[in-house]
């Protein structure tokens, strides 16, 4: 399995970004960041097509984008072929987004105040599987849509 993770972010999820990157390079893991860092204003689309565009590259376990809310940047993500990025509000939602909907992306905001924490999100989502069997035909429809 890659060890290799691609992060990008706006202005609104600087300090979010650099907790959950140590927490990933903490792990093992490679990550590839594609800013941006403090101070400098970004927009959330070109971030969420940047880290895209990287992933598809492939090699990438996963990629994890992040704005104030997280919404914009996932948002942009989706659009992208090949991205199913999920905004999980809390564990529940982020290990689910995994084993039913195979996320390959997850979003989080940096303004947002969480009941769980980010870290132990991401964490959650590394660690669980994706179940296929019956949610598979599901996720292919989600696929589909793209056509
Ligand atoms: C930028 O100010 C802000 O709009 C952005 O970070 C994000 O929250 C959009 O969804």
């Amino acid at each position: 399995m890659s060890k290799k993770v691609v992060m990008a972010n706006d202005h609104g999820a600087v300090e979010l970004k650099e907790e959950v990157k140590t927490f990933l390079k903490g792990a093992g893991y490679e990550v590839c960041d594609l800013g941006v860092a403090a101070e400098e204003a970004a927009d959330y689309p070109d971030q969420a097509e940047k880290a895209s565009k990287e992933y598809l590259k492939g090699g990438y376990e996963f990629g994890i984008v992040m704005c104030g809310t997280g919404i914009g940047i996932s948002m942009a993500a989706n659009k992208m072929d090949g991205i199913r990025c999920a905004l999980p509000q809390n564990l529940f939602a982020a290990e689910m987004s995994k084993v039913h909907n195979d996320a390959n992306f997850i979003s989080f905001g940096g303004r947002i105040v969480y009941g769980d924490s980010v870290v132990e999100m991401v964490k959650v989502f590394m660690e669980s599987e994706y179940e296929g069997g019956r949610h598979a035909r599901r996720v292919e429809k989600i696929m589909n849509l793209e056509n």
